[in-house]
């Protein structure tokens, strides 16, 4: 599980583009995980922007957007932080916390999930649990 949104430059398409190597590694096994990207930026992030977005990625990789109040409530949950921050020009960023949360198959929290490694290394750790 990830927090970041689809107009994020940087860390949210390279966590994206990591875990879509996980899947790929995890071959079959992929199919017994589900990963899912939250997005904190629900004004933008509508359900068919997530889903276009999305398309880039690994497609056991899943998008969830809703409204402000839902995830203020989901964020509080996991200790999510997020911010908007206004840009020149009117638009603008948010800032958001970049942790891949490992869960179990109940929907518990386990640990944040170490990205630190190759693809391969953590796919086998993943399969471990699986
Ligand atoms: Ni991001």
């Amino acid at each position: 599980m990830f927090f970041g949104f689809t107009h994020c430059p940087d860390v949210c398409p390279t966590t994206l583009f990591e875990i879509s190597e996980i899947m790929r590694n995890l071959g079959p096994a992929a199919d017994k995980t589900a990963a899912l990207f939250i997005s904190v930026d629900p004004e933008r992030d509508t359900p068919e922007a997530m889903k276009d977005y999305l398309s880039s990625f690994d497609p056991h990789i899943r998008g969830l957007t809703g409204d402000a109040a839902g995830l203020a409530a989901i964020a509080k949950a996991y200790r999510v932080y997020y911010k908007k921050v206004p840009l020149e020009g009117g638009d603008y960023t948010m800032d958001h916390t970049a942790i891949v949360y490992l869960m179990d198959k109940d929907g518990r929290f386990v640990a944040p999930f170490n990205m630190r490694r190759t693809a391969d290394v953590a796919a086998a750790d993943l399969r471990t649990r699986l």
